[in-house]
């Protein structure tokens, strides 16, 4: 039972994406407030709680204090904010009806090791606890799993989190085919695992931005400077190996923008994905590639797409992930069904089209990814309640 003079310690995903100190989509943000709304309903103060990028320990390049003013003016009202998790007495500064965002929770490196200690510490924050993270979800992190033990059947799923499962379980259920999956961005390392569950299951798999450098490399191409970590060449082999069992292709870009400088965009220009000179870094896919994936787009039913075919940031380096947004834009108009999932990719979306082109928009990137192959998710799993 949800009291007037208790505090509700919600996990958000404030994880958005931002250019030059800009926010360029505020979808996550937007997506929670109806959660938060609620609770300022009920007059119960709030502890927001969320991670921001991949910091290495405390770094003011990575702090949420810049969101303050920007979730002061969406709720108008004064919103607190507490730069040390760990000095609880902050707490004393809290009333009934107001709101305190957290530091980074990511400058702990507890949060994501799970740390039973930490996850015990943020459970001080709040008399309940409400996961309305999606984006995070499928992370096993302190402020996501952990915590859930401190807040016996007083761990709720926020309203987001409630409409992501909802939807994505029907999405999961259709039978649409061809159903094509669009993978890119830069997080190789997690994304590539999640790829597998969609062998067998999606007709094609088409790879392309930094998550197609490792393939590549591993099939003996030469990629100058672009993305790779060694490390995920053998998760490659393995994907590589168990994708030619199945019945579903894998289709990786033909050809590649290079640049010798990302910040200077000095040499622009287009080779063949396999030979990249040195010195050289791939930045989009080129004209050829946009081409092929097209034609897996116009000849799908179904279009998942999560990660950029570039660092579309870069007007220089935008060319693919415009051209792989308008063409998913088509084919909804003419009654595909696409989901796009994932902070930059949403992005992108939001720049080069308009969101109502799409189907559904998903908060999340890579949680939306590992949804398909588990339901029950590390945040989700215990959550049985839904807040009303
Ligand atoms: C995301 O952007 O996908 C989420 O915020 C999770 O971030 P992470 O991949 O750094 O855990």
């Amino acid at each position: 039972m949800l009291e007037k003079n208790q505090r509700v310690l919600i996990r958000v995903d404030f994880n958005v994406p931002v250019n030059n100190g800009t926010i360029t989509d505020a979808s996550r943000i937007n997506s929670a407030l109806p959660t938060i709304r609620h609770f300022l309903n009920l007059g119960m103060s709030i502890v927001l709680m969320s991670h921001f990028g991949r910091p290495n320990g405390f770094d003011d390049n990575y702090s949420l204090k810049f969101l303050v003013a920007h979730l002061s003016k969406l709720l108008n009202q004064k919103v607190l904010f507490s730069s040390d998790i760990r000095d609880l007495d902050v707490l004393n500064l809290i009333k009934p009806g107001e709101i305190l965002l957290l530091e980074n929770l990511r400058f702990y490196s507890e949060e994501t090791q799970n740390d039973g200690v930490f996850a015990e510490l943020l459970s001080k924050y709040g008399d309940v606890y409400v996961n309305d993270a999606f984006g995070t979800s499928h992370r096993k992190h302190a402020s996501i799993q952990k915590i859930q033990e401190f807040f016996p059947n007083k761990s709720y799923m926020g309203f987001l989190l409630e409409k992501e499962v909802s939807e994505l379980k029907k999405i999961q259920k259709s039978s649409l085919a061809p159903q094509t999956v669009i993978v890119g961005g830069s997080k190789i390392g997690s994304k590539i695992h999640m790829l597998k569950t969609f062998l067998n299951k999606a007709d094609n798999i088409l790879i392309g931005g930094g998550m197609a450098f490792p393939f590549i490399k591993y099939m003996g191409g030469q990629i100058g400077g672009s993305l790779c970590n060694n490390d995920e060449l053998e998760v490659v082999k393995k994907f590589l190996i168990q994708s030619e069992k199945s019945a579903t292709k894998i289709v990786l870009p033909i050809d590649c923008i290079v640049t010798d400088s990302i910040s200077l965009k000095t040499n622009i220009k287009s080779c063949d994905i396999m030979s990249i000179p040195d010195g050289y870094m791939g930045v989009d896919i080129g004209l050829n590639s946009v081409q092929l994936f097209q034609k897996f787009i116009t000849n799908s039913k179904l279009i998942l797409w999560n990660g950029p075919m570039g660092i579309f940031e870069t007007q220089e380096f935008s060319s693919g992930t415009k051209a792989i947004t308008n063409a998913i834009a088509e084919f909804t108009a003419s009654s595909g069904y696409s989901l796009i999932g994932g902070g930059d990719t949403v992005s992108a979306i939001s720049e080069f089209s308009k969101k109502s082109q799409f189907s559904y928009i998903s908060t999340g990137g890579g949680a939306m990814l590992d949804f398909f192959r588990n339901q029950n998710l590390p945040g989700i799993l215990d959550l049985k309640t839904i807040i009303r």
